[in-house]
């Protein structure tokens, strides 16, 4: 195992019931602004349910900023930004999916980036953003309501902005950015359309995958944890397409989503982020969702690098599919072609795509997204550095062959 330092300071609140605790989590006096996407929180009553929780006890004014896409687009939140600053806020409350928690992180860290006339800059939010957001040393308080088990994103210090005019979908991460808490409610999840349910279930295998699939260090906690996540994603993701209404499948689905990307599986390990790297241009070059473009990468990936990566394929083989080899009765070979091929056919019962035909891309999509991999420096990707353009270009070959 390598040397580590573990932070995490986020409070989870997890339950049903539990946004009526937003009347002590947030600031008394504090000027808040509630961010939302398209709409859902709206419909589904979440929104009254904050605003009833806030104006329960306190003194606090409340405004309302809504209409933050999927994949959140740089430009409506520079409009937020601007109202943070107009209205004095001093506490952004996130409530929705990866994409307005992601949105309202990077609110919170560019919204003092002003111009002399105090509107947010474009510029310096760009700048901010191209590198990451990791030299920004000041933002506003942020908690989150998660209304979909998905990115981590509610404790976790990252986010991922879309500039669709620049086709750039780019990462950036802050510890100034972990939420103060986030109130985890499953009956939340109960109003997502099936595609989402399933969308969180992929995202959070992959995330698991990544900080997973790589080589053996001897991180003895870390592979086990991993290994019993992809377990439960696998076992309640089944579940639920089968039982979408049973609550206890939701609870399950809900925190595992969260402890795959909240930093503890991946403290000390080596980890691989290709899938998601290569995801993020097929979503900004052709709008698939995100846990799509990963579900359509990662199978042609493990079969790419089935070399570099087999003594961890063979693990994930025995600890997470059961495969047992005990009397080499199977070549590696097969034991690794099976366990792809499990989670292949574990990603269609959930109706994920698994290659480019079943989003109906073909190979004329495989140059733009390498020129776009080029353009964003993601040429040395991997646990090794060494999955260059070249690497890139064969998982595509393979995931359009497929
Ligand atoms: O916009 P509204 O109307 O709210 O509808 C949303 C949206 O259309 C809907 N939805 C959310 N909660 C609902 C609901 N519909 C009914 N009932 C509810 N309770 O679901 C749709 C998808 O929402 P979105 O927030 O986009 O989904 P998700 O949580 O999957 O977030 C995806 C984004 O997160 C980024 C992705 O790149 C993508 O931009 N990621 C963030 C990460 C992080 N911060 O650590 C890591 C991930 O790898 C990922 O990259
Ligand atoms: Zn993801």
């Amino acid at each position: 195992m390598k040397n580590f330092q573990y932070y995490n300071p986020v409070r989870i609140v997890f339950g049903e019931g539990q946004i009526r605790q937003l009347a002590d989590l947030v600031p008394a006096n504090a000027r808040v602004l509630i961010t939302y996407g398209g709409g859902s929180a709206k419909r589904t009553g979440t929104l009254d349910e904050v605003k009833t929780a806030l104006n329960s006890n306190g003194n606090r004014e409340i405004f309302e900023f809504g209409g933050i896409e999927p994949n959140p687009e740089f430009t409506t939140l520079l409009k937020a930004a601007d109202m943070a600053n107009v209205q004095n806020i001093d506490f952004i409350l996130a409530v929705g999916g990866g994409s307005v928690i992601d949105g309202s992180k990077f609110v919170a860290l560019v919204s003092h980036l002003k111009e002399e006339d105090g509107t947010v800059s474009r510029d310096k939010a760009w700048d901010a953003l191209t590198s990451s957001c990791k030299d920004i040393d000041s933002a506003v308080d942020l908690g989150t309501v998660l209304t979909i088990p998905a990115t981590g994103s509610e404790m976790n210090a990252g986010g991922v902005i879309n500039y669709s005019e620049r086709h750039a979908k780019l990462s950036f991460g802050n510890p100034l950015a972990y939420p103060k808490f986030s109130i985890l409610d499953p009956i939340k999840t109960l109003t997502l359309p099936e595609r989402q349910v399933m969308n969180g279930i992929a995202d959070a295998f992959v995330h698991v995958m990544e900080q997973y699939l790589t080589y053996p260090v001897n991180a003895k906690v870390q592979d086990a944890f991993a290994e019993s996540l992809l377990r439960i994603l696998i076992t309640e993701g089944k579940a639920v397409k089968q039982n979408p209404e049973d609550l206890e499948v939701r609870k399950n689905i809900m925190w595992t989503a969260t402890m795959a990307l909240n930093g503890l599986i991946g403290t000390g390990v080596p980890q691989d982020w290709t899938t998601h790297m290569i995801g993020h241009e097929l979503t900004s070059l052709h709008g698939i969702d995100h846990a799509r473009t990963l579900t359509i990468v990662l199978p042609s990936l493990m079969r790419e690098l089935k070399d570099s990566k087999k003594e961890k394929l063979l693990q994930y083989a025995r600890n997470v599919w059961d495969i047992n080899n005990d009397n080499n009765q199977f070549t590696d070979d097969d034991v690794i072609e099976t366990a792809i091929a499990y989670t292949e056919d574990f990603f269609k019962a959930l109706e994920l795509p698994i290659n480019f035909a079943d989003a109906d891309l073909d190979e004329s999509a495989i140059e733009p997204i390498i020129k776009q991999l080029e353009a964003h420096g993601m040429t040395e990707l991997g646990e090794h550095k060494a999955n260059d353009l070249q690497v890139s270009r064969r998982i595509l070959q393979r995931a359009a062959k497929a």
